[in-house]
């Protein structure tokens, strides 16, 4: 037992801010996805980036049969796109109204993306209430525009110091 409050823990962490990501994948023929922030690239020869769903996440349950997963980094444009894959109970509807093609692995790159990154599964370790996938990098392509950040709860956009 660990006497770090939680509530605490959230709160301190919440201090630091990440880029956001969409990591999708394929269950069979239906597209699924989650929004991530512990997206990080771990790797440049060979190239590796890595991801920590929570053990319970059902989206990362229904893609990790296949293999593989493609991180879509999401534009400062994109806000509503970071919430509706963070929401839960919408599980079959977060692809609804949302324009997306296949990567050249068949996972999801959803239109107007920053960046994204197609990969096939490394390995998969289990570290308290997250797991660490580790993804080897298939290909990748980036585009123009700012990120969409998210600090202490919130969404932003970034600005240079
Ligand atoms: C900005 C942001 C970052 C997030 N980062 C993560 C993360 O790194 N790992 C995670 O498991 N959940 C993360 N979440 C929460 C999941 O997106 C959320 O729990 C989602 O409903 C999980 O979907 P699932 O239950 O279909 O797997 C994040 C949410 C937001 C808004």
């Amino acid at each position: 037992m660990s006497d770090i409050d939680p509530k605490e823990f959230r709160n301190v962490l919440g201090h630091f801010p990440t880029g956001v990501t969409v990591v999708t994948g394929m269950d069979g023929d239906t597209p699924v996805g989650l929004t991530i922030g512990s997206f990080t690239s771990v790797s440049l020869d060979p190239p590796m980036v890595g991801f920590l769903p929570t053990t319970n996440s059902s989206s990362w349950a229904a893609m990790s049969a296949s293999g593989r997963f493609c991180v879509n980094v999401l534009g400062d444009t994109q806000g509503d796109v970071c919430w509706t894959f963070a929401k839960s109970g919408n599980e079959d509807e977060r692809f609804s109204n949302l324009a997306w093609h296949a990567s050249p692995l068949g996972s999801p790159v959803i239109d107007g993306s920053l960046a994204w990154i197609d990969c096939e599964v490394e390995s998969v370790t289990e570290m308290g209430d997250h797991y660490f996938v580790l993804g080897r990098v298939a290909s990748l392509a980036a585009g123009d525009g700012g990120p969409l950040l998210f600090f202490k709860g919130s969404l932003g956009g970034f600005s240079p110091a």
